[in-house]
């Protein structure tokens, strides 16, 4: 009688076993589906943040002209890059397609990479301009990318916005992030 018990022990540990492997398995599948499902964003070429700020030394407002001013800190254009690019820099070969491109008069759209839903509002202008948060913060090492990254390195969703105005003392007025 003993033995049985202990046979069916053993089974049912090996059941749970096969349970615990299959969901395991199921919970890889969805966290893979949900990864590739979030969206990828192209970039006309292969801009390197790295060169330009940190061996060039252009700051930040240089491109993104409106950082400290307006909610919306702007992405640069054709007419930014033609100013050194207009004539081939350094010795590679993406270096030479932008010239080639800006020859041809492509306007070098850059796609936004962080983007909340429109119900909410956020304003560079309040968060650099006056309380001069480092882009870093928000942005991640975006000053040390070597290409374009195809999804924002930070996470921006209520709980992070939250979690500073909490620690510094600033609104949790549901009105004032959704207007
Ligand atoms: C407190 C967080 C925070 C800080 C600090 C911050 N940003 Fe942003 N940034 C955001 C959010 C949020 C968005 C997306 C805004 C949207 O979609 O409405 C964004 C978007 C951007 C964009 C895309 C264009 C735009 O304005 O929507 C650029 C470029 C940008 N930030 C550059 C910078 C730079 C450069 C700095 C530092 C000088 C900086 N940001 C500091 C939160 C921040
Ligand atoms: C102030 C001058 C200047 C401006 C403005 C500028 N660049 Fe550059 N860029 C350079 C120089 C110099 C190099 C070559 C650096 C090297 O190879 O060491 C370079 C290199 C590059 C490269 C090659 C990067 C690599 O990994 O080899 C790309 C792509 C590029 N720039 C794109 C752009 C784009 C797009 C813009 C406009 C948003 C722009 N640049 C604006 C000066 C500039
Ligand atoms: C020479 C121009 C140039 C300079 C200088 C520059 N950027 Fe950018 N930035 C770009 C371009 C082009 C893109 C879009 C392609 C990419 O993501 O690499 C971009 C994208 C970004 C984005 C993503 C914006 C979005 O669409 O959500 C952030 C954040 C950002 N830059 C931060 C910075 C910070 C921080 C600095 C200063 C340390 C800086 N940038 C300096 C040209 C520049
Ligand atoms: C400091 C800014 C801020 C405050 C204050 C705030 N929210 Fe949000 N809320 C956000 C951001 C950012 C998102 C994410 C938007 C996105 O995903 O692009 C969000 C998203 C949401 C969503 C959509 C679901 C979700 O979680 O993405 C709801 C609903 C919401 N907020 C309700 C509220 C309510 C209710 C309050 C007041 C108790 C509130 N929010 C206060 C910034 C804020
Ligand atoms: C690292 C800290 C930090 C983060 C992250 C942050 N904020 Fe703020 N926020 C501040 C500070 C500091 C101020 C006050 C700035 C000033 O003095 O004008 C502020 C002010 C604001 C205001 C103005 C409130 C008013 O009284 O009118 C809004 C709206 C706002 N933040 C929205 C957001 C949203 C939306 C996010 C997320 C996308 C966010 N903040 C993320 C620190 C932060």
């Amino acid at each position: 009688m003993q033995g049985t018990a202990a046979k069916r022990g053993g089974f049912v540990r090996v059941w749970w076993g096969y349970v615990g492997l299959g969901l395991m398995l199921t919970a890889g599948i969805v966290i893979a589906a949900v990864l590739t499902a979030t969206p990828t964003v192209p970039q006309p070429v292969a801009f390197n943040h790295r060169k330009h700020t940190e061996e060039l030394g252009l700051n930040c407002e240089f491109c993104h002209v409106y950082v400290t001013k307006r909610a919306h800190a702007g992405l640069p254009n054709a007419q930014t890059c033609t100013m050194c690019h207009q004539a081939t820099q350094g010795t590679s070969a993406e270096a030479a397609r932008v010239t080639t491109l800006l020859a041809e008069g492509d306007p070098l759209t850059f796609n936004k990479l962080f983007r909340l839903e429109s119900h909410v509002f956020y304003t560079h202008r309040r968060h650099v301009g006056i309380a001069e948060l480092e882009c870093a913060t928000c942005h991640g090492a975006i000053a040390a990318t070597e290409r374009p990254p195809a999804r924002p390195l930070v996470r921006i969703d209520m709980d992070f916005c939250m979690d500073c105005h909490r620690e510094q003392g600033q609104t949790l007025d549901c009105n004032a992030c959704h207007r």
